[in-house]
């Protein structure tokens, strides 16, 4: 069985293009409508009930798109999927849930987690792995800025290597860490700044696993296409450019099209 309708991906703005490329990779006969809220971005310096209603009329805008299935390529919106958003008639994928599986099965003593404020203080990784294994340390950093920096595109190479660098230093001075899980699906866009600040460590990029966790769900649902074309839209409250931007320097597929939409309900 097979189902061609297209993929839905949700994030605050232009972070989850990595999981797009993904898709890209791992699922190249499905079909993608990505929709950015880059107009509201960043999310994780929000409150609850902001991302709640923000989300909320992403997922109604891209329900209305007969999407099948729903990618949140967002950490921040991903923290509050039990609390608000299992009630839906539409599967949503978490973009947590299956990298904590990743971690537990490389069976790590200790990872850190870089992520915005809201994710960490919603402190759904540590629950999620100290859920799986009691004893893992978790070493949590929250990092509010640089999201947005990347977003807007306004940015030079020294700025976003002075950030990481201070996140980097604070998770390094609590424990020594091997593994530090990207929890914030803008930060891998400079993965090459991690990795030229901090080469001896081993940074997860979460889109990875989402996407062969979903490739498993489709194909355990009969839910895979076998589209010979498949196609890629995006849909931003905010501007194009940056899109074309990212696309460019991330090496990704180009899309059949870009459009700017309000989804205010
Ligand atoms: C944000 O909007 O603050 C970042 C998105 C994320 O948490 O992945």
């Amino acid at each position: 069985m097979y189902d061609n309708r297209p993929i839905g991906v949700i994030d605050s703005g232009v972070g989850g293009l990595t999981v797009a490329k993904e898709f890209t990779n791992i699922l190249p006969k499905e079909s993608i409508i990505y929709l950015g809220d880059n107009i509201n971005v960043p999310y994780g310096n929000k409150t609850e009930e902001e991302i709640y209603r923000l989300t909320k009329d992403m997922i109604d805008f891209l329900i209305k798109k007969d999407v099948k299935l729903i990618a949140v390529a967002c950490n921040t919106i991903s923290s509050l999927l039990d609390k608000y958003f299992l009630d839906f008639n539409i599967p949503i994928i978490s973009i947590i849930e299956p990298v904590t599986n990743y971690v537990i099965s490389q069976d790590l003593k200790k990872v850190g987690v870089l992520a915005t404020n809201f994710t960490i203080k919603s402190a759904t990784y540590e629950r999620l792995l100290k859920g799986k294994n009691k004893d893992i340390q978790v070493i949590s950093e929250a990092c509010p800025t640089l999201a947005g920096l990347i977003d807007n595109g306004d940015y030079t190479d020294k700025e976003i290597e002075i950030i990481i660098d201070l996140h980097m230093n604070n998770i390094l001075n609590q424990k020594k860490v091997e593994d530090i899980i990207l929890g914030c699906t803008h930060y891998p866009i400079v993965m090459e700044k991690f990795h030229k600040i901090s080469s001896n460590i081993n940074f997860i990029n979460p889109a990875y696993e989402q996407v062969l966790y979903i490739k498993e769900y489709l194909e355990k649902q009969g839910k895979v296409s076998n589209l010979e074309t498949s196609t890629f839209e995006i849909y931003t409250t905010g501007q194009k450019e940056i899109y074309i931007e990212m696309i460019n320097l991330l090496s990704t597929k180009l899309p059949n099209k870009i459009e700017i939409v309000n989804t205010k309900g």
